[in-house]
């Protein structure tokens, strides 16, 4: 249980008083009492943590703060050991105009990670979101094959052998379409291509990067609920009839985007999801950890901290079970900007900044990563 007094104790790894939480702040704890023998950089980073375990940990990366912030860029150098761009390897950023591809973010990132000894995850080639506006316009049933195809060749071709892994196609399971196999259809791709969109994807990755580890990626299967077991069925499904079909497929992505304030846990549907991976041998990736608090009624923040560490213990704890879980990545690193801090996800505290991440707005830890260190160290090895 982490109690306030625990969270004080950890948060004693923190070395300046400017880097204290601010409920540590004004409450007469001084920098004399601060032991910094508890580190969290170097042998106390998550990185340092998760490797101990054969775990990669990582984040995803916003390029405007990896552009504007020296502290972030150091604080990816120090914790982590895996990172995958948030956006800009999305069709939207990286093709501006069908003719024309910006690889500025991109080419950025992937040296400075391969400058500093970090991997990096793709995301994404297909998907149905972040699709350019000239898209619809301009692609129909005849071309959009060889717009997929020259996509992928392009965009991973200028990356082979730089790239640990790459979200081939995302999310393209949702029930509500109403296909007995569970497929999306409300996606520009399933609508110009019909289902053998993921084949093909699949199929034109491997050939262009045979040494990146090709990875279907989803939300909304970690819970034991009725929609999220349905889900996972679907997902499965298809993870399955790809592999019976040869279709080159070395990963199961698991988002996790979960909430502080659910009722449901994570056992024997994840066991699951993590059971029919490794019966396809497929590696296992949590790709977008986050716990979204925004329905939490505390205002106090050591509470909704707490709150949320639990959330990430409890996950993280049941996905390291499985030896197939290979990386465990957050989408973002800081609360700072975080995704579920944009106005249209705070819907119930649209006044309060959500603290989904392992480190706060000034790149304090938080709660959750003393939680994440900690799961690691409990994890058997890979
Ligand atoms: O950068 C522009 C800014 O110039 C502009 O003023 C502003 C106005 O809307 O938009 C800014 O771009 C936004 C961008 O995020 C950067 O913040 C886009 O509107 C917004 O659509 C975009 O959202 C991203 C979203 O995917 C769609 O691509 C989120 O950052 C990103 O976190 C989110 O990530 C997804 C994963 O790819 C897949 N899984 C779910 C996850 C969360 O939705």
């Amino acid at each position: 249980m982490l109690t306030r007094r625990k969270l004080i104790t950890q948060a004693a790894g923190i070395t300046t008083v400017a880097a204290l939480p601010q409920f540590l702040r004004g409450a007469g704890f001084t920098m004399t009492s601060v032991d910094n023998s508890r580190s969290i950089t170097g042998a106390g980073s998550l990185k340092a943590h998760a490797s101990a375990r054969g775990l990669l940990t990582g984040c995803a990366v916003s390029a405007k703060l990896f552009r504007e912030d020296d502290g972030f860029r150091k604080l990816l150098i120090e914790q982590y050991n895996i990172v995958v761009p948030e956006n800009c390897l999305k069709w939207n950023i990286l093709r501006p105009t069908p003719d024309k591809y910006d690889f500025t973010d991109a080419d950025n990132l992937i040296t400075f990670a391969q400058t500093n000894g970090i991997k990096v995850r793709g995301h994404n080639f297909v998907w149905h979101e972040a699709i350019p506006a000239w898209f619809a316009g301009m692609v129909t049933k005849d071309n959009a094959e060889k717009l997929l195809v020259e996509h992928i060749r392009t965009v991973g071709g200028r990356y082979k052998g730089k790239i640990h892994s790459w979200d081939v196609v995302n999310e393209a399971i949702w029930i509500q379409d109403g296909r007995p196999d569970g497929l999306r259809t409300r996606s520009p791709w399933f609508e110009l291509l019909g289902p053998e969109y993921l084949d093909l994807a699949f199929r034109t990755a491997r050939e262009v990067d045979p040494t990146a580890l090709l990875t279907y990626n989803d939300y909304g299967i970690e819970y034991d609920n009725e929609d999220n077991e349905k889900k996972r069925a679907a997902v499965l499904a298809l993870l399955r009839r790809m592999k019976a079909d040869k279709v080159p497929l070395d990963a199961l992505g698991i988002q996790a985007h979960i909430k502080a304030d659910s009722k449901d846990g994570f056992g024997k549907g994840l066991r699951e999801l993590l059971d029919g991976a490794r019966s396809l041998g497929l590696q296992v990736y949590v790709t977008e950890l986050d716990v979204n608090d925004d329905a939490l009624t505390t205002d106090d923040i050591v509470e909704r901290d707490a709150a949320v560490a639990r959330v990430y213990r409890d996950f993280i704890t049941n996905a390291l079970e499985s030896p197939q879980v290979k990386a465990v990545l957050t989408w973002g690193a800081t609360d700072k900007n975080s995704w579920l801090n944009s106005r249209k996800i705070r819907k119930i505290h649209p006044d309060r900044l959500q603290r989904p991440l392992p480190f706060n707005e000034n790149y304090e830890p938080t709660a959750a990563f003393f939680e994440m260190r900690e799961t690691f160290d409990k994890a058997k090895k890979r």
